[in-house]
């Protein structure tokens, strides 16, 4: 028989399902990146499409997180797998706006997770999920910068190929 945990860690069945969702939510973001990355390689802005692949590898690692604590808690992990990614974008635009409302999405779900996870007293995921809340405000401000510099780019204080060659550099 396999040893139990010292302690009782608070994990409700709704705060197990609300890990699970949020480690694929995770994965499907990778999914999504890969995806994006792809585009802009199409769109030939290949310092858009190197930020979006480490991206990507950033999104996989958070997926991770989530599977390594679902583990160590002793959790039954389900890996039905992640949406299917529509990736028929017609412009820069409108691939940017969409990775802007992607993270905002996932930010309200951090959220809502750390408040069930609160209430309920579960602190060793509220530990996790703080490390989570630090990580999607920085990744908002990146977006959202990023998008910001496009705009820019493309009224032409900065130049769009300037603007991949920067990010290209960026994103060794
Ligand atoms: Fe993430
Ligand atoms: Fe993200």
């Amino acid at each position: 028989m396999t040893p139990e945990l010292s302690i009782n860690y608070k994990i409700s069945p709704e705060l197990h399902k609300a890990l699970n969702d949020q480690m694929l939510a995770e994965f499907y973001s990778s999914y999504l990146y890969l995806a994006v990355s792809d585009s802009f390689n199409t769109y030939n802005v290949k310092g858009f499409a190197k930020f979006f692949d480490k991206q990507a590898k950033e999104e996989f690692k958070h997926g991770e997180k989530f599977l390594a604590l679902l583990q160590r808690l002793r959790l039954k992990v389900s890996f039905r797998g992640v949406d299917p990614v529509k990736n028929n974008w017609d412009s820069i635009e409108t691939i940017l706006q969409q990775v802007i409302g992607h993270e905002k999405k996932i930010s309200t779900s951090i959220h809502e997770i750390h408040e069930l996870a609160k209430s309920g007293g579960a602190e060793v995921v509220c530990k996790l999920l703080r490390w989570f809340i630090v990580e999607q405000l920085e990744e908002e401000t990146s977006v959202i910068n990023l998008y910001d510099m496009y705009q820019s780019a493309t009224k032409g204080q900065l130049g769009l190929i300037d603007m991949d060659r920067q990010l290209s550099e960026q994103s060794e």
